[in-house]
């Protein structure tokens, strides 16, 4: 990723859009020595989100942005991030689709968790979309993000057996276990660790 991990940890925000299980799970990860990540930042598009209230709990500095003027929202946002020294980004269940201008400037440090084995349903409904097409088997990717949707390198993934009477629900709890794994050692691999 070109980032020197050093000693001291890589200023990280975490973007989200919804519960913030991954967000979670990133907070415990960061906290860990092996982490070389620290998350200083949590960013959400809904004020409803209830991931913001993991920044609360852990007194990570959190800022909402509605996204309804992109350009605006993504100015604000950039000139937050600058102000908090913030080095890489990490999507979880961020439900926005950022600008070009705004990937080029977090070039190769920006990463994204997927809940489908890209380049396999990219986009919304991954579950759906797999059910429907009887697969055998779908998973979860973490892949770095180009102005491309869900089309970034890939850093990791993980596979999941679809089982015979599974559903929509079942299917995406099942990955979602699989997600709070795989994103932190996606992180490891992303720093030759
Ligand atoms: C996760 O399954 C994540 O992969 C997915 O949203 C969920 C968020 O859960 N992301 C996307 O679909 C992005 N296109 P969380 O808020 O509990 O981390």
């Amino acid at each position: 990723m070109g980032l020197s991990t050093g000693y001291k940890k890589i200023r990280t925000a975490v973007f989200i859009s919804g519960t913030g299980s991954n967000l979670k799970s990133l907070i415990k990860f960061s906290k860990t020595n092996k982490s070389p990540i620290s998350i200083d930042f949590v960013l959400s598009n809904n004020s409803k989100a209830r991931g913001l209230d993991y920044a609360k709990k852990y007194d990570i500095k959190k800022k909402v942005l509605n996204f309804k003027n992109k350009n605006l929202s993504e100015k604000n946002l950039l000139s937050v991030l600058k102000v908090n020294k913030i080095e890489m980004i990490c999507l979880a269940g961020f439900m926005k689709i950022l600008s070009k201008n705004f990937i080029k400037k977090f070039k190769g440090k920006i990463l994204n968790i997927h809940p489908s084995l890209l380049p396999k349903y990219k986009g919304l409904n991954t579950h759906k979309r797999a059910l429907n097409n009887k697969e055998k088997y779908s998973g979860c990717t973490v892949h770095l993000v180009n102005a491309r949707l869900d089309s970034g390198k890939i850093v990791l993934q993980k596979k999941v057996r679809i089982s015979k009477n599974e559903t929509e629900a079942s299917l995406a709890k099942k990955i979602l276990v699989q997600e709070h794994k795989l994103y932190p050692k996606a992180i490891l691999k992303v720093f030759n660790l």
